[in-house]
């Protein structure tokens, strides 16, 4: 915080949001950690912390870990040490490491609610009156109800948010039961359903692009673009989350989250403000007019070798892949088709969204001048920690003649001096909860719709195609988007900054 930051602090109610523009503080914070000691709380949620709380973006947090494992304050904290050498992007100095370790303390989920309160209530008195409380929710879908129920036991839903890791139900039903279950203790204000992909800069970059911009809210329609990719291809495996996985599948953990939240920000009318109802309401437009996802519309693959994993049936039928087509039926979107794709053990990882605009007629080009040999004009963000945005053309090759090749203009944030800057998405969408701020979360209605369109698949879901590890997916693929072929691999590299 700079030293002319005026020093008083107000300390909204759940609803309430201080103002971030006018300089306002947000209070302090106890971060109840539920699933301390998971995959991601070790990945993500400590670094991301302990990035906070030494980067002074935070207010003074104090930690309260649990789990059900058993630790104590010290074993916790090694625990902790190690997660944040191992995976933080901000390396900390000796000195912000023990003042991050000083504010970290355990509860193990045996000790009961009393011992929970407790622990809260001392970490309470360590910020001083007004601490503001964040439960963080990171434990699997069928825990997170008996999270709550401890919550309420341990009465610490005043002054309090949740933040609730995905997958929200696992279809229409469950997602409206959770919902429900959820709202019988905590008020929609309160809940902060976390998708990490809209954290990612690059997702917000796509906000930006097409609404800071006149250049190309024009042509962002169906009379102009000719189809969407969104594929987000990973070379990971289950790692440690067979359990998590099988039970899941590519469909839940990622298109239903990631996908199609994704899929909203591309395809979203202009909000009449940046602001998280406005926001809300049009991904929720865009749900509603996604088309049901049809059976004949989807790859299921899943990779060979899935079924001898450590905690995988034999017979499995998880998918560890899916490639679908999906449409939204609405003026803008009518008859453009939405090509989603993702799956674990895949030959690249890669997170790329690429609109292919119509072609030209190209008639006073003479054959074999190259005119669209290389495919459309994309315009192709990748949301990669470096973000990059690239705007591909057909242009002269330099010589006599006219030959065509396909060029490329790109944009790096890392090639900018605000690269150091740039938030890991947990980091970031933590520090929106702590401000109240819902613009990059999902709400209870959105969830539902988008479970609702997956009636039809899931129901009847197309048999799992095998594929080989370190491959693109089950030959399908190409018949599911033919006339178009997928994007990836690319033909040519991003260009290397220097
Ligand atoms: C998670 C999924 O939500 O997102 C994982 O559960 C997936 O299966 C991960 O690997 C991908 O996120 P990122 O940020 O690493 O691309």
């Amino acid at each position: 915080m700079s030293a002319s930051a005026p020093q008083t602090i107000s300390y909204p109610a759940p609803g309430a949001r201080p103002s971030r523009d006018a300089g306002e503080r947000v209070a302090p914070h106890v971060v109840t950690l539920f699933g301390a000691t998971g995959d991601l709380a070790r990945r993500k949620l400590l670094p991301g912390l302990a990035h906070l709380d030494a980067s002074s973006l935070a207010p003074d947090i104090r930690v309260v870990g649990t789990s059900l494992e058993d630790h104590d304050d010290a074993s916790f904290r090694a625990f902790a040490r190690q997660a944040v050498d191992e995976f933080s992007s901000h390396p900390l100095t000796p000195a912000q490491w023990d003042a991050f370790a000083e504010t970290l303390v355990y509860v193990p989920q045996s000790a009961g609610p009393e011992a929970l309160a407790t622990a809260v209530h001392e970490a309470e008195a360590l910020l001083g009156d007004g601490a503001l409380r964040l439960h963080y929710l990171s434990v699997p879908p069928r825990a997170a109800l008996a999270v709550i129920d401890t919550l309420r036991a341990a009465g610490l839903v005043d002054r309090s948010r949740v933040v609730m890791e995905k997958p929200f139900g696992t279809d229409l039903p469950s997602a409206v039961a959770l919902n429900h279950q959820v709202h019988q203790t905590f008020g929609e204000e309160q809940i902060f359903r976390i998708d990490h992909f809209l954290g990612k800069e690059a997702a917000q970059n796509i906000l930006a692009f097409r609404f800071a911009n006149g250049l190309f809210e024009p042509i962002w329609n169906r009379n102009f673009i000719d189809h969407v990719q969104i594929d987000i291809p990973e070379t990971l495996g289950l790692d440690r989350r067979s359990a998590f996985y099988e039970a899941t599948g590519a469909y839940k953990d990622m298109v239903v989250t990631h996908l199609f939240q994704v899929l909203a920000f591309v395809a979203m009318e202009p909000p009449t403000a940046l602001e998280p109802r406005a926001i809300s309401e049009e991904k929720n437009k865009v749900f509603r007019s996604l088309l049901p996802v049809q059976p004949g519309d989807v790859v299921r693959g899943q990779y060979v070798g899935y079924h001898d994993e450590d905690g995988v049936a034999r017979d499995s039928d998880t998918e560890t892949f899916i490639a679908l087509k999906a449409g939204l039926d609405n003026w803008r979107w009518a008859g453009v088709p939405f090509y989603l794709r993702t799956g674990k053990r895949m030959a690249e990882g890669l997170r790329i969204i690429s609109i292919a605009f119509k072609e030209a007629p190209r008639s006073m080009f003479p054959a074999g001048s190259g005119v669209g040999a290389a495919g459309p004009d994309h315009l192709t963000f990748d949301l990669a920690e470096d973000s990059k945005v690239s705007l591909s053309f057909y242009g002269k090759r330099p010589g006599p003649g006219m030959k065509l090749d396909k060029l490329s203009m790109q944009f790096s944030t890392h090639e900018t001096e605000r690269a150091g800057e740039v938030l890991e998405a947990y980091e970031r969408l933590i520090l929106d909860a702590m401000w109240g701020d819902h613009t990059l979360f999902t709400t209870a209605e959105g969830i539902e719709s988008l479970w609702e369109r997956s009636i039809p698949l899931l129901d009847d879901p197309p048999p799992v195609k095998p594929y080989a590890p370190g491959t693109w997916g089950p030959n399908a693929i190409h018949q599911l988007i033919a006339p178009h072929a997928w994007r990836l691999p690319f033909e040519r590299g991003w260009r290397q900054s220097r």
